[in-house]
């Protein structure tokens, strides 16, 4: 798979799988803007990557941050080619009972609305260079009702039905959009998470069915063959990367 001559903007490229991301497109011959919230790591990624790659601070759960961000991207490569809407955070696990409304509110603004603004905002270059490649990173939980509490669960079931939304709005325009649904993955975003103990207490045992932990490299690579020109008639897919676990 070529990315000679593309320019790929990742979101949550700080790390785990949006780092993977990054520095697997770098590998393939793509440009890279490594988007994240958190400007140390963000640089710390564009930095391994070198002279491919671009740092850019944004929270795209703002949308005047998101504005910038495609901003930079585009006056620095001239172009995106491929979008990885990828940065995400989790709940608590709380039940749709025991969720707070800031916490809700929180997890569907990054993931969902998030998701929609980078998008919103990359699609008029897409269309005005006449294609592009969107994946995006849901969840088994936008698939399954057991994978996580309610605002998570909701916020990934937003980002699949998107994916359609847009898969199916731009095919004639030679914009692509598929969605990975990676299975648990070795990362970084339970770090420092407090659980709910009802909600955990319930999805424990169905989450410990999925304990084989994949590399984020994994999702990479699904990640770079969606974009490819090898997926060149793959849109709107829903690809689960778990290992078999949705499969049970
Ligand atoms: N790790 C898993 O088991 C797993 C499973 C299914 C889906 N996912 C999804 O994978 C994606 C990547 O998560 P990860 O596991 O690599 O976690 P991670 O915490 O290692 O990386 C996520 C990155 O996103 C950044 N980020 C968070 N909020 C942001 C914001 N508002 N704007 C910009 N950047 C922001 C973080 O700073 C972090 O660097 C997420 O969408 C997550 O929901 C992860």
């Amino acid at each position: 798979m070529n990315f000679d001559d593309r320019v790929a903007l990742v979101t949550g490229a700080g790390s785990g799988i949006g780092k993977a991301m990054a520095v697997a497109f770098a590998k393939a011959g793509a440009r890279v803007v490594v988007c994240d919230i958190d400007a140390a790591t963000a640089g710390q990624v564009a930095a391994e990557i070198g002279d491919a790659a671009v740092a850019a601070t944004a929270d795209i759960g703002d949308d005047s941050s998101v504005a910038a961000l495609v901003e930079t991207a585009v006056s620095t490569y001239g172009r995106i080619d491929v979008l990885c809407n990828n940065a995400g955070i989790m709940d608590t696990m709380a039940l749709p009972a025991d969720i707070p409304l800031a916490q809700w509110e929180r997890v569907l603004r990054v993931n969902l609305t998030g998701t929609f603004l980078v998008t919103h905002a990359v699609l008029p270059h897409m269309l005005r260079q006449g294609g592009g490649a969107i994946v995006n990173t849901a969840s088994e939980a936008g698939i399954r009702g057991a994978a996580a509490g309610a605002a998570y669960t909701a916020s990934k079931h937003g980002v699949v039905g998107l994916t359609k939304s847009v898969a199916w709005a731009y095919a004639k325009d030679g914009i692509r959009c598929n969605a990975i649904l990676p299975g648990p993955t070795m990362t970084n975003i339970a770090n420092g998470a407090t659980f709910d103990p009802t909600g955990s207490a319930r999805l424990g045992p169905v989450l410990a069915l999925g304990e084989r932990l994949a590399q984020p490299e994994q999702m990479a690579d699904a990640a770079l063959y969606l974009a490819s020109d090898a997926a060149s008639f793959i849109n709107g897919a829903i690809v689960p990367v778990d290992g078999g676990w949705s499969a049970a």
